[in-house]
């Protein structure tokens, strides 16, 4: 995995993709993608396809952050290796979902976005910050209202198998939160590496993300990126340690949508 290079959109460098079964077809944008309107007869499907190609990614990240960095510490590398095998079983479980719904693998469009830019990242802690930090604790806060607008559908066995996985999302962004910190206490210069990662990011992000009108493949309007943020798992996000100055930020961030009652910290 080392040989993969790098590929310039617009400005930025990013991480070339990462190789993909023949029957996949990665896609850069957003608006490539075969996200459908809710209710729509393969929006379940879809949804559980892209979760899929999601975990193959985060495993594929948290593998390649293994080979890179020989010489971070121990405790550190095996936090990795049992992540490698937690996204493994995710892969798996999603998988066979996908199987009983009657779908296959490779049957809608993926992107390796979060590999795109995580991977593009030469320093650790920046990584942590993009991959676990960003990425992972923003997929607890979709799963957390996922799982019960699934119940809410019929649909128990799906939302089953997405609160099996948040349970081990937890400890993915509570890991990356401590060795940051951790990281972050033993030299100070490390919070410029999370800061420059955090701003690259953003930039991927405002260079890939859809806008506002533009149309998807499936012909599904888009809305404002800032619309599209999820409620904010404020319990999930305690349980992997953010402080609560850190939620509060994300709420002021995501408009004040939690998932629990409280709109604001005690
Ligand atoms: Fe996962
Ligand atoms: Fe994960």
């Amino acid at each position: 995995m080392s040989g993969i290079g790098h590929m310039q959109v617009g400005g930025l460098r990013l991480r070339a993709n990462p190789a993909r079964d023949h029957c996949f077809r990665l896609v850069l944008n957003d608006t490539e993608m075969h996200e459908y309107e809710a209710g729509h007869p393969l929006a379940r499907r879809e949804m559980v396809h892209r979760h899929m190609s999601n975990e193959i990614t985060s495993l594929d990240i948290a593998a390649q952050c293994l080979a890179d960095f020989p010489d971070a510490p121990w405790e550190l590398r095996l936090e990795l290796a049992r992540q490698c095998w937690d996204e493994a079983r995710h892969v798996a479980a999603l998988a066979r979902r996908l199987a009983e719904m009657g779908g296959t693998k490779g049957e809608f469009p993926i992107s390796a976005f979060e590999w795109n830019v995580t991977c593009a990242l030469d320093d650790l802690p920046g990584r942590l910050a993009t991959q676990n930090r960003t990425f992972e604790a923003g997929a607890m806060d979709v799963v957390g209202g996922l799982a019960s607008g699934l119940r809410a559908a019929g649909d128990a066995d799906t939302a089953e198998v997405i609160e099996a996985i948040l349970a081990d999302e937890i400890q993915h962004v509570r890991f990356a939160n401590r060795w940051i910190k951790k990281m972050v206490a033993d030299d100070r210069r490390i919070l410029l590496k999370v800061v420059a990662a955090i701003r690259f990011l953003a930039q991927a992000n405002a260079a890939l993300q859809s806008k506002e009108g533009e149309v998807n493949a499936v012909g599904v309007a888009r809305i404002d990126p800032a619309e599209r943020v999820p409620a904010v798992n404020i319990e999930d996000r305690r349980l992997a340690e953010f402080t609560d100055e850190e939620i509060q930020e994300v709420l002021r961030q995501a408009g004040f949508r939690s998932l629990s009652s409280e709109a604001t910290l005690p």
